[in-house]
């Protein structure tokens, strides 16, 4: 028989309790978390979002709630009256904050009772993940989960607190719209009252934030909902949160120093703090030093050791003479054996070797008189690199990577894709042995964040497939003044720079930003240069053209994914850490079951008919 929770009111939580309240009367409730029985004493876990309390049933103190604790199991709902006793000597859990002290229950009330749950919220062993996402709300109740969402809560009230003193007013925008220029495949829902029309869902607020500017808002900010239908990935959701920002009148500096200032005070909720400003670079340094547009700065940066090579050694050693060769080093990696050494070798030659690259394995070249110089040599270059502040050890690990003879075709029209490719191989390398060298492990200091600007991105991407400029932003970005002014735009498109910038955090893409176009003839411009005609142009954006000449003040802003933000913060390596109900990288909420079929009724309401299941 469950009992009723009465008029019986809680009095503290379960993880409030410490010695000073030694004595005092309690009533706590929460989940059994465990249950040991010892005969005439049964010991309680009981546990809440706050933590655990140790609950004792002396059948001398209580034949009642004794019994009751004999028939409770894991994850019953119980409330427990009783008094904090300090726990005997030697009998401490220093593990626990409330290690200190018991309750002993006078009255035990089973409120709920549990079945055998699929997999136990009190184990730090986790199941697979389909079930947890299958019984979410268990897999909500493990204190891992527990605490990534108190972080969220207070990171993400901390940067709306910080927003607000800084003047920006929250203001919401639709969900249901037309379609939002991010790139992605729209989620559409059909109108009943239209028929054969859609609205799509936002893949951003982006247009709205753009509109509020013009309408004189000045500063606007939303912790906003963003939908894409895109491929998934352990930091891609379908739909996720932006902290979206727009400001009129700003150079991008003073957005810079916005962020900086909501993210200083985001991390300090979680007791890091951040020293800014962040360090900048352009993208194309990004590229040149790290081979990627995102680049990792807790590993060092790449290092061009094309001079170290003579063209008599190139030839010795078989490579070809016109491409840079590039050596990086992984820390602490190094110490592999000869096996191993080689086995890195052959995975190179054959995981990155699709294109003609290969390495030189420079422990070896030290060993033979003809090579030794040049192996030295590229040791010093490495231990010269700045980003590797303590130079290079035995036990860090050296890959040099060398393109062979022969110009493979894609090399000719990217000079940028050899040190793009190296610099996946860092990365690569780096996660292989991340786990074993502890390269990645949080000492929950401000070192394990290391924030990057990386500006000046290009305005446009070549796409291969369709042999079309696309905008490498959002059609909205300002180009650089000067690429205006020298003509660019149409004659030399690949140059222009756009005043767009990127937030980096160790390696993952934080968020993005730019100055915006605040002209007609520009942003019709460059429609056009992307290959957008006037019409087509009109059709999709015409609103926001007719806006753009009722006095639109020059405006700029970002958005950053706090998703993200949290995950990186919370020590997460996917996206499902830190959102509540998430999906599959199929993109199915396992929890509700949804996508599902819809009634033909409800299909004859929306006009629609399904053409193909497959
Ligand atoms: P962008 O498309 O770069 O820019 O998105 C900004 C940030 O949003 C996050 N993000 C995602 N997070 C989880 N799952 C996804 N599928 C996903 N897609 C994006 C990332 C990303 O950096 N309107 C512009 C911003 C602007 O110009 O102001 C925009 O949306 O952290």
């Amino acid at each position: 028989m469950l009992d009723f929770l009465g008029s019986l009111q809680r009095t503290h939580t379960c993880g409030q309790l410490r010695a000073e309240q030694d004595g005092q009367p309690v009533v706590l409730m929460g989940w059994v978390n465990r249950r040991r029985d010892h005969g005439n004493l049964i010991f309680l876990d009981v546990r809440d979002r706050t933590g655990i309390t140790q609950v004792v049933l002396d059948k001398e103190v209580s034949n009642e709630a004794h019994a009751k604790a004999e028939a409770a199991r894991s994850e019953y709902v119980v409330a427990v009256k009783g008094k904090v006793r300090r726990r005997g000597a030697g009998l401490d859990n220093p593990n626990m904050p409330t290690g200190q002290i018991e309750v002993v229950a006078s009255e035990l009330l089973l409120l709920n009772e549990a079945k055998t749950p699929p997999f136990s919220p009190a184990e730090d062993a986790v199941a697979n993940e389909e079930v947890r996402l299958k019984y979410r709300y268990l897999d909500l109740r493990r204190p891992q989960m527990q605490s990534n969402f108190a972080l969220r809560s207070r990171v993400a009230m901390a940067i709306r607190n910080y927003l607000v003193e800084e003047g920006f007013l929250e203001i919401e925008t639709p969900f249901m719209t037309r379609s939002t220029p991010e790139g992605a495949r729209d989620y559409l829902v059909p109108s009943r009252v239209h028929a054969g029309s859609f609205y799509a869902l936002p893949q951003s607020p982006q247009i709205f934030k753009q509109i509020l500017m013009i309408s004189g808002f000045d500063r606007y900010f939303q912790i906003a909902r963003c939908f894409r239908d895109e491929d998934l990935r352990a930091d891609r959701q379908p739909e996720f949160t932006q902290i979206d920002l727009e400001m009129t009148f700003p150079q991008q500096e003073l957005v810079f120093r916005v962020v900086e200032g909501f993210l200083t005070a985001a991390f300090a909720t979680a007791g890091i703090q951040l020293t800014s400003p962040f360090i900048q670079m352009t993208y194309d340094e990004a590229v040149r030093r790290y081979g990627i547009d995102k680049p990792d700065m807790r590993l060092p940066a790449l290092t061009d050791l094309t001079g170290e090579l003579t063209p008599e050694l190139r030839e010795q050693l078989k490579i070809e003479q016109r491409l840079p060769v590039i050596g990086f080093v992984i820390p602490k990696a190094g110490g592999l054996s000869g096996t191993q050494r080689r086995a890195l070798t052959e995975e190179i030659r054959t995981g990155f070797g699709d294109c003609g690259l290969d390495s030189l394995d420079v422990a070896r070249l030290k060993t033979n008189a003809a090579f030794a110089t040049l192996a030295n040599a590229i040791e010093s270059r490495l231990a010269a690199e700045p980003t590797l502040e303590g130079g290079v050890t035995p036990e860090d690990l050296i890959i040099v990577v060398t393109p062979k003879l022969g110009t493979p075709e894609k090399w000719n029209y990217d000079p940028q894709w050899i040190w793009k490719r190296v610099g996946a191989l860092r990365l690569e390398l780096a996660k292989k042995f991340a786990d074993k060298h502890k390269l990645f492990d949080q000492t929950g200091t401000a070192n394990d964040f290391k924030f990057l600007w990386v500006t000046d991105f290009p305005m446009y991407e070549w796409n291969e497939e369709s042999k079309t400029w696309d905008a490498a932003h959002h059609p909205f970005t300002s180009p650089h003044e000067d690429d205006i002014k020298a003509g660019r735009l149409t004659s030399d498109k690949g140059a222009v720079r756009a005043l767009a910038y990127d937030i980096v955090l160790n390696g993952t893409e934080l968020g993005s930003g730019s100055i915006r176009i605040h002209r007609k003839d520009v942003q019709a411009e460059i429609f056009r240069s992307l290959g957008m005609s006037d019409a087509e142009a009109k059709e999709r954006f015409g609103f926001f053209l007719d806006a753009l000449e009722y006095g639109t003040p020059p405006h700029g802003g970002i958005a950053l994914g706090l998703d993200r933000i949290v995950m990186i913060l919370a020590g997460a390596s996917s996206l499902r850490e830190v959102i509540a109900f998430p999906k599959t990288a199929k993109a199915i909420d396992l929890m509700v079951d949804a996508p599902t079929p819809v009634s033909d009724a409800q299909m004859r309401e929306l006009h629609l008919k399904i053409a193909s299941r497959s």
